[in-house]
């Protein structure tokens, strides 16, 4: 029998775990972690915390201090598992405010470093607005790592690109989720999976132009979606995906792999051209936009339950 298809998959991508379930962390054995607001959010909720949280919710000096100290709290908490990065997202209410990014991104560094963890081990996760990419080429400057997230379309993996992000995060599933929206009597399967297709295009202009960034391909509905991106740098996975795939035993087969570029980068794009690509790909302004609402309807819940936890 075949091994496990996770067993082989991490011979092919490195494997992250898409959760702030330490449990999960702990039975799959990624190498790097990401979260999100709303993972934060499930983390948080967790009844072994509560305390912990309500100690951090009265210390903190306002509510922003709160969630950043709850997430470097999850996070730190992580990073003693993982070998490698751990994302933590900044607030999805800076998306459009570069200095106000840079402000916090650095505060998170600090409390990391607070907590004897260096920046080499952590990516600040950014949506992938204009703002933000613009923040996230400043941070690179300064040695901190970042992970260009809500990433749907090629303009903005290219404008990430251009700036020398550590990494990006190009989402498969939500990019499913809206073309079935929208075709709901489409073939979406195997190849014409639009979230894969997205990925690979990324993946093979970044080889083929010499790119460092690394391609992280997130937001994953099924296995299917995984294995057609075997080989891809990495690959961040939610627990329920990460035990389907461990409890499987087909053999997978890489189907991408990096080759040795051919063409130095085109140059890079500037501001009008970013936005005229964003405003003409209406399934990534969408998802872009609705995804910042959800992160920061969840960062609302959040403050919430902290606000109740300081009263208590
Ligand atoms: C990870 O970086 C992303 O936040 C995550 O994969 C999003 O997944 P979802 O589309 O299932 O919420």
């Amino acid at each position: 029998m075949a091994e496990d298809l996770l067993s082989q998959l991490k011979t092919m991508s490195t494997v992250v775990a898409d959760t702030g379930d330490i449990e999960a962390i702990r039975r799959f054995e990624p190498t790097d972690a990401t979260t999100n607001p709303s993972l934060i959010l499930q983390a948080a909720q967790h009844e072994g915390r509560r305390e912990r949280l309500a100690a951090i919710a009265r210390e903190a000096t306002d509510i922003d201090d709160a969630l950043d100290a709850v997430a470097v709290e999850i996070g730190s908490e992580i990073c003693s598992l993982v070998p490698g990065y751990v994302s933590t997202e900044v607030s999805a209410r800076l998306s459009f405010d570069t200095e106000a990014t840079l402000t916090r991104a650095r505060a998170l560094i600090e409390r990391y470093e607070r907590h004897g963890i260096g920046p080499e081990r952590i990516l600040i996760k950014i949506a992938s607005t204009w703002e933000g990419i613009r923040a996230a080429r400043q941070l690179e400057r300064e040695g901190i790592h970042c992970n260009l997230t809500l990433l749907f379309s090629f303009a903005q993996a290219q404008a990430c690109a251009d700036a020398g992000v550590t990494l990006v995060s190009p989402f498969v599933g939500r990019i499913l989720d809206w073309n079935r929206n929208k075709w709901p009597d489409a073939d979406f399967s195997g190849d014409n999976d639009p979230g894969v297709k997205s990925v690979k295009r990324i993946y093979e202009h970044y080889k083929g132009h010499g790119y460092r960034t690394i391609v992280m391909g997130a937001s994953f509905r099924n296995t299917g979606e995984i294995l057609a991106l075997a080989g891809c740098d990495r690959l961040t996975i939610s627990p329920a995906l990460l035990a389907e795939l461990a409890e499987s035993h087909e053999r997978i087969e890489r189907l991408l792999s990096p080759i040795d570029a051919e063409t130095s980068p085109p140059e890079p794009q500037d501001e009008g051209e970013f936005r005229w690509e964003m405003n003409e790909d209406a399934m990534a302004t969408e998802k872009l936009a609705e995804g910042i609402r959800k992160f920061a309807d969840d960062q609302r819940k959040l403050e919430k339950l902290l606000g109740e936890l300081r009263q208590a």
